[in-house]
């Protein structure tokens, strides 16, 4: 499973990225408004930060200058997937981008259905929103497990399903179990995984027994 960072914050991006353990970044009109500096700008740095993925969203709404403004952000980087949102107009660009070769997140899912467009589209990857569906009560991880069991019947099918607004690590770890092949995490869950309270209280048990011992692997 792919892990990316949901945020346009480029110290958190740096701070994470040095873990070895971020496959791409996810940013979105939001986050970049969030970061307070130009769009341009903020996307260029983070694709010298990662190797993986960069999702930049486009913001217009018509067929025609989103695909302008999806050429415009492609050519910054190689490693740019343009996002589009999931509209008519959205999934027109994503196909006329996927042709010419260029990475497209088709983003905004909330159905199944608007998953199997995406795919059609050629979509190279589809973020269904699992945190804002549960937000009107409504199951989000219902969403990826129907995805991916769509998505498993059909070979021609290669988009890839990334899960994204994410609020915990259940999330991730069902997602997980579904065999979702990117989660999008925002840096506050991606640290969160680390945690557990029996290993930082084994870790000090350890680590005083060791002290006992008078010993140093370095020195002896
Ligand atoms: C990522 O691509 C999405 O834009 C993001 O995960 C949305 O998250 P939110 O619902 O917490 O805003």
């Amino acid at each position: 499973m792919k892990f990316f960072v949901d945020t346009a914050d480029t110290e958190e991006i740096r701070d994470l990225a040095a873990t070895g353990l971020v496959d791409g970044v996810t940013t979105n009109p939001s986050l970049v408004a969030k970061s307070g500096r130009k769009f341009l700008d903020v996307v260029q740095e983070i694709c010298g930060i990662v190797d993986g993925p960069v999702s930049a969203e486009v913001t217009a709404t018509d067929h025609e200058t989103m695909l302008k403004e999806g050429k415009k952000l492609a050519g910054l980087a190689p490693n740019i997937a343009v996002k589009v949102p999931l509209t008519p107009d959205g999934l027109k660009t994503c196909k006329a981008l996927s042709d010419a070769g260029t990475m497209v997140n088709v983003t905004l899912c909330f159905s199944p259905g608007q998953a199997i467009l995406a795919a059609k589209a050629g979509a190279t990857f589809i973020s269904p929103f699992v945190g804002r569906l549960d937000d009107i009560s409504t199951d989000g991880m219902q969403l990826i497990a129907d995805i991916c069991q769509i998505y498993n019947q059909y070979e021609q099918f290669e988009t890839e399903v990334l899960v994204a607004s994410i609020r915990h690590p259940i999330h991730l770890t069902e997602a997980a179990k579904m065999g979702a092949d990117v989660a999008t995490l925002p840096p506050g869950v991606l640290r969160q995984l680390y945690k557990h309270p029996l290993t930082d209280a084994g870790l000090a048990a350890f680590l005083a027994d060791w002290e006992k011992t008078g010993q140093s692997i370095l020195d002896d």
